[in-house]
């Protein structure tokens, strides 16, 4: 198998990188003045997540970072996403900075840079300090405040450093799986704390941007969306409505108010909540970005759900279509679809693809190695996509395969693995898989070769 990727359509300066978030690698939750997040909240709860599983552990890499920077150079990688997580920077979620959850950060950065790999640095990848949950969480408007103070003492610390900074990620998840559909931490099914929750994560998204600007006046700032294709499971009036519904529910609510077009006028109506604007948000909300990232997964087949909550939409599972082990469909055309959409309605002037990857049920074989010829495939397929949206105009800049590492995969537990290096959870034990190896070939040839097609 191999899908071609031209890969001479892309800039000589492309960033090549993985990308994880803290809670999912870090384990040590107890260590060095960590607070506990609503994460571990959330997972030490019965009946949250499969197995029971949580991060406690995870792959340990708040110990074994030296060793995981080695599997990035070994990958020939040239940049890695991280996430910082704030209960270590700040475990009363506001107030005193411990000056331990820094130094690991600091300590990071500078091993990266030694090893030639550019950090991108998010500043909040869902482990909300517990204490600021326990005064209300995202539907309350303090914590949009307490993301900003966070923002500043990260980039006051790590800005001469890090230039590629996320104010959030994926704040769609946080708000409407964590609030709405309540399978993610916090865990609630209120559609009023939903859309209030979604408010102040883009409030707080746009006070952070100042924040970090503030600190650091170099810093390259962005927010990363998780966007979805979304398609009308049939040609019925009532589903192809659903489908434009769904669009601003994962799409354009996200997408509009950062780009200085408000909040989507449909969804006001269709959610029914009144948001809670103060004058001067909208335009805190729309602060001057200076890249956008994409994380692109899976497309969107939807129906009219009249019953069903807001905003009355159902998923249909399509038969017939190749699926990965989270039984997400496979279309790399999704990739190449979005990007060239943030491009041309949104004007896009960077892009990067800040996540990317699939889960299977990898087998270890008895020599040790570990083949996975289905999760190289999608790899292949979505850079390929992606070379083809830069051919067609997309300014994308760099590409994070999701994930660097097999991980604690938020409610799933750790039965789904998206790592392009294998861990063995009792040993700790790491292992490049065939997808990694692939992954390294094209990073080398487009590096070292000319920037051929691989
Ligand atoms: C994304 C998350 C990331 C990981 C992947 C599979 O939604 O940002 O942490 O769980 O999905």
């Amino acid at each position: 198998m191999s899908e071609r990727i031209d890969l001479a359509a892309l800039p000589h300066d492309f960033l090549w990188g993985t990308a994880t978030a803290a809670y999912q690698i870090e384990g040590a939750v107890a260590e060095d003045g960590r607070s506990p997040s609503i994460w571990d909240t959330f997972s030490h709860t019965p009946g949250k997540t499969a197995n029971g599983d949580n991060g406690d552990v995870a792959c340990d890499h708040y110990h074994r970072w030296r060793e995981d920077i080695g599997l990035m150079r070994q990958l020939g990688v040239n940049g890695y996403r991280l996430s910082v997580a704030w209960p270590r920077v700040i475990p009363g979620g506001t107030g005193p900075v411990n000056p331990k959850g820094l130094a690991f950060y600091d300590e990071l950065v500078d091993a990266l840079l030694e090893a030639g790999i550019t950090p991108s640095v998010t500043l909040y990848h869902w482990d909300l300090p517990q204490a600021l949950q326990d005064r209300g969480g995202w539907p309350e408007r303090d914590t949009a405040l307490a993301l900003a103070e966070y923002a500043s003492a990260v980039a006051a610390r790590l800005g001469d450093r890090v230039k590629l900074w996320t104010t959030l990620n994926e704040p769609s998840c946080s708000a409407w799986i964590g609030h709405l559909e309540g399978t993610m931490a916090p865990g609630w099914t209120d559609l009023t704390a939903a859309v209030r929750a979604s408010y102040h994560l883009l409030l707080g998204h746009g006070l952070a941007a100042q924040a970090i600007r503030a600190a650091a006046p170099d810093a390259q700032v962005g927010i990363v969306n998780n966007l979805s294709t979304v398609y009308a499971a049939t040609g019925r009036p009532e589903d192809r409505a659903a489908a434009r519904r769904h669009d601003g529910h994962v799409n354009r609510w996200w997408l509009d108010p950062v780009h200085g077009r408000g909040f989507p006028a449909d969804m006001r109506e269709v959610y029914g909540v009144e948001l809670p604007e103060r004058a001067g948000d909208l335009e805190t909300i729309a602060t001057p970005l200076d890249w956008l990232g994409l994380n692109y997964y899976f497309p969107a087949y939807v129906a009219d759900d009249p019953d069903g909550p807001a905003p009355h939409v159902r998923s249909v599972r399509r038969e017939g279509v190749v699926r990965t082990g989270m039984d997400w469909e496979i279309d790399a055309s999704g990739i190449e679809t979005l990007l060239l959409r943030l491009t041309e309605e949104y004007g896009a002037r960077r892009l990067y693809v800040t996540e990317n990857g699939s889960a299977f049920p990898d087998v270890v074989r008895p020599d040790g190695s570990v083949e996975d010829p289905e999760r190289q495939d999608y790899l292949e397929r979505h850079l390929a996509a992606c070379a083809s949206a830069v051919r067609k105009g997309a300014p994308l800049a760099g590409y994070f395969a999701w994930s660097l590492l097999d991980n604690f995969e938020w409610a799933y537990g750790y039965d789904k693995r998206f790592g392009l290096v294998h861990v063995d959870y009792r040993t700790q034990v790491r292992t490049i898989k065939g997808s990694g190896r692939r992954y390294a070939d094209i990073v080398r040839v487009h590096r070292g070769q000319g920037r051929r097609a691989a």
